[in-house]
């Protein structure tokens, strides 16, 4: 059994990736210190996979506490999802952000090769696309255009160490994921996305209205250049984008790569904030409360993946709709205010 470092594996992207590795045989070692998730989330991954699973909690940050937490622990793969995300917290503590998803990243790398580890993915984000503007499809050949926030640089400069790092003729062979929009939950329930304090991502908000949390919704803008007014995005299944990881690694164990390989890991369909409350209220049969409200900055108004490379080189693609993302997210929902 091959021993997988997960590192932000209790948080959102992470846990739902700890249980498809499980089911696929590998053996995931989740290396997380809990600063932006609960550590109830271990309790439920272990009912979903009916197996203990080992958790090393410690800053990514800290090399000499990674390093001694890991002593004599044969790692094959490491999946580095740690990192801050929230794009408008990111605009007012940039040094946070910077420290941390740049600091993370460095130590977990510097840990890898010397400790020979073999593959090693890292979490990307179209956010590195920027305002790419005029342009609605992105492949991974497109011309990036300005990034604005801080958070979006972490993941520009992440992708920059890496490819320094493969040129200096390192041997870890390394995939960058570009996720485009998760949303949904586990099917069970169990495990979810679990903002802590305001939700920035919009299906935990239409999720939170309907439940009463949140009094009102605001979408942002109502005349971008859209059939409906409002801003496209291609929101993807979290347990597809859990898989990609899985179809990473084996792609990983079979090709030994020069340089890094960036990989969109999208649907390919772009759906509108207006068309994604629809399909909720459809799914859940409750009305959401929701308003205009002003354009915010930086916005683009439409960007979804072509994922032709990742259907080639990964033999990957998506096996859940929107629907289903969005009935899983609101069981989710549901399952946690009870
Ligand atoms: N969720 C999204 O919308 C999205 C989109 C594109 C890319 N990403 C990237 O995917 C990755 C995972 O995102 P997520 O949504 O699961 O985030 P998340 O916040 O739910 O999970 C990140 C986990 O990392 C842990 N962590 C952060 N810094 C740490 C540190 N220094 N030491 C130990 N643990 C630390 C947190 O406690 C948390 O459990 C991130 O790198 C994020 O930038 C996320």
């Amino acid at each position: 059994m091959k021993n997988i470092l997960v590192t932000g594996g209790a948080g959102y992207i992470g846990s739902h990736t700890v249980v498809q590795l499980i089911e696929k045989g590998y053996t995931p070692i989740i290396m997380d210190d809990f600063r932006n998730s609960h550590q109830t989330v271990i309790r439920e991954l272990e009912a979903i996979t009916h197996q203990q699973i080992p958790v090393i909690s410690v800053d990514i940050c800290d090399q000499q506490a990674v390093t001694s937490s890991l002593e004599g622990i044969r790692i094959e793969g490491v999946i580095h999802f740690a990192a801050y995300k929230a794009v408008g917290e990111s605009v007012l503590n940039p040094l946070q952000y910077y420290r941390n998803n740049v600091e993370s990243l460095i130590t977990i790398l510097d840990w890898s090769v010397r400790n020979q580890v073999a593959n090693f993915i890292f979490s990307s984000s179209c956010t590195v696309y920027g305002e790419a503007e005029g342009i609605k499809e992105v492949t991974e050949e497109t011309k990036p255009g300005i990034v604005r926030s801080p958070y979006g640089q972490t993941k520009v400069i992440g992708e920059q160490i890496l490819t320094d790092l493969k040129k200096s003729g390192a041997a870890l062979n390394i995939l960058a994921l570009r996720y485009f929009n998760p949303i949904g939950a586990h099917p069970s329930g169990l495990i979810g996305e679990f903002p802590i304090g305001k939700p920035n991502n919009l299906l935990p908000f239409i999720t939170q209205t309907a439940v009463g949390i949140q009094s009102e919704l605001t979408v942002f803008g109502n005349d971008y250049p859209t059939p409906d007014g409002t801003c496209i995005r291609d929101y993807i299944h979290v347990m597809d984008i859990a898989d990609a990881h899985v179809q990473g690694l084996h792609f990983l164990e079979s090709t030994p790569l020069r340089g890094v390989e960036f990989i969109n890991i999208g649907t390919g369909k772009g759906t509108s904030v207006l068309e994604l409350i629809q399909t909720f209220e459809k799914v859940s049969g409750q009305s959401v409360n929701w308003k205009f409200g002003e354009k915010r900055q930086g916005d683009v108004a439409e960007i979804y993946a072509n994922p032709a490379k990742s259907k080639q080189l990964l033999n990957w693609s998506t096996k859940y709709t929107t629907e289903d993302a969005v009935r899983d997210a609101w069981r989710w929902e549901l399952n946690i205010r009870k």
